[in-house]
């Protein structure tokens, strides 16, 4: 496959897309096969913000394939304070075979494969989690025989990792309904993106402010309601929010079986704590996922 970085879901076509779900399912089945895939190669990874299943999962990840990952947290400074932003790229270059960086703006991101020599894989940024959508959709693909046939909706507010199941699902033909407060909806530039996306996919694309409209789904995914980097107060956002919880009040009306969330969870607001720890709950299999995404990812960008 003829991948140079992981920045976007907008920036990979549906073949793509399927191509490293299938192999991400085939390095979970067959790990050993994948036990050498980077050996001798090293990975510095970026985080401005913190982290517990990207970080962990890369680490543990790239181990897995025989690769070596470096941690580079914030003990020099915030990313383009003590140097250009283009400077350490051009730096990591000189040593690392690859960069996974989680960052505040994505125009850093876009910096660091603009300026660097190596591939750069988006960890999350303000506006996309692309890691994330590509776990999703290997579980999706777990649960449902037919991933083409599945319903999806994204309940809440409209965010990075909205944006990316969005364009996912659109760009590979999957269902997708958005249901947000009125002023929390989706970036208008990413929402007229999937559109045109599922006119060539087929994809059904829906957002709406009425949960009455949530209609018959098979997956409903929920995320936080105020994203890393946001200014917002919980208290001002509670009220506007509530009617958009995640329950099972919510599953049984829209006939989901499984709900999923990236984590971390704000367990009694954009889900219930029965809910998260019920049999409907997908969300350790998609932590887990992350970590067969990812490898296929590196594998793709990284291996000989
Ligand atoms: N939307 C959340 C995702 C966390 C994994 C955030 O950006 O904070």
């Amino acid at each position: 496959m003829n991948l140079q970085h992981f920045l976007a879901d907008d920036q990979l076509n549906k073949q793509q897309i399927l191509d490293l779900i299938a192999l991400a399912r085939d390095i979970k089945q067959h790990p050993k096969n994948y036990q050498n895939a980077l050996a001798g190669k090293s990975v510095a990874m970026i985080f401005e913000k913190p982290s517990l299943r990207t970080h962990v999962s890369f680490d543990i990840g790239i181990n897995k394939l025989g690769g070596h990952a470096l941690y580079l947290g914030q003990q020099n400074g915030k990313l383009g304070e003590r140097e250009r932003v283009s400077d350490y790229a051009k730096n990591l270059s000189c040593f690392a075979d690859g960069i996974v960086a989680r960052v505040f703006d994505n125009s850093s991101i876009e910096q660091l494969a603009h300026h660097g020599s190596v591939p750069v894989i988006n960890a999350l940024c303000d506006l996309y989690h692309p890691c994330q959508a590509l776990a999703d959709f290997v579980t999706l693909a777990e649960n449902f025989p037919d991933l083409s046939a599945v319903k999806l909706a994204y309940v809440g507010d409209a965010n990075n990792v909205s944006n990316s199941l969005m364009l996912m699902a659109a760009i590979i033909g999957v269902d997708f309904t958005l249901v947000c407060p009125a002023g929390h909806g989706p970036d208008m530039q990413m929402y007229e993106k999937a559109i045109k996306f599922s006119e060539t996919s087929g994809a059904k694309l829906v957002f709406t402010t009425d949960m009455k409209a949530l209609g018959k789904q098979d997956a409903i995914y929920t995320d936080t309601w105020i994203s890393m980097g946001d200014n917002t107060n919980i208290t001002d956002i509670l009220a506007t929010f509530k009617p958009y919880q995640v329950n099972h009040d919510v599953m049984a009306k829209s006939g989901a079986s499984i709900v999923m969330h990236c984590q971390p969870a704000h367990l009694e607001e954009e889900i219930t704590t029965e809910l998260f720890d019920s049999e409907m709950s997908v969300v350790f299999q998609s932590a887990e996922n992350r970590m067969w995404a990812q490898n296929a990812v590196l594998v793709t960008l990284l291996a000989d």
